[in-house]
């Protein structure tokens, strides 16, 4: 039998420590151990994006990694986008105002790569927009208001002053 290990994972700024079985999915530990449950399970092999989260700031489907591998790194969650309790990131705001979401099962997910794109790209052009959530699946088929609530956020985020990352990466992750 495979001895669990001890891991330490920060998750929106709070550290989280179990022991945990090697072949837990970093989703799992997430939504069982941090009690992140704004981040869904819709396939749990890599296919919908709906449990994408910010693994050290890039996006990432916490399905396709092991808990173990994220230990002593730091997750961002749907939960933690927003820096003050309470309030909506500009993101969130944004997907709310423009009917961005029906069912609301691929949001969190589609709002974490959202997310990731206008933090490391200015101006984004609709077809970057479109790369950016190629690899979030909504089965409500709500595209269109998603791509305007991004593009929304594009501008809320500039008045909010929510700046880019130093670093200008603009692979979009697939
Ligand atoms: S649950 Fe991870 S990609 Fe679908
Ligand atoms: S809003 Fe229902 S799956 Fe996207």
């Amino acid at each position: 039998m495979v001895e669990n290990r001890h891991i330490s994972i920060t998750v929106n700024g709070e550290r989280k420590e179990a022991d945990v079985e090697p072949r837990m999915l970093l989703v799992h530990f997430l939504r069982e151990i941090a009690g992140s449950t704004g981040t869904h399970v819709g396939c749990d092999t890599t296919n919908c994006g709906a449990c994408t989260v910010l693994l050290d700031g890039r996006a990432v489907k916490s399905c396709t990694i092991l808990a173990v591998q994220a230990d002593r790194r730091k997750i961002t969650t749907i939960e933690g986008l927003s820096k003050e309790p309470g309030k909506m990131h500009p993101v969130q705001k944004s997907f709310v105002d423009n009917h961005g979401l029906q069912c609301g099962y691929c949001t969190s997910g589609m709002i974490i790569s959202a997310y990731w794109l206008l933090k490391h790209k200015k101006n984004v052009s609709e077809q970057e927009i479109r790369e950016a959530i190629s690899g979030n699946l909504c089965r409500c088929t709500g595209y269109d208001n998603i791509i305007m609530s991004i593009k929304d956020a594009e501008k809320r985020m500039e008045e909010e002053g929510d700046t880019l990352e130093e670093e200008q990466a603009v692979t979009v992750r697939k």
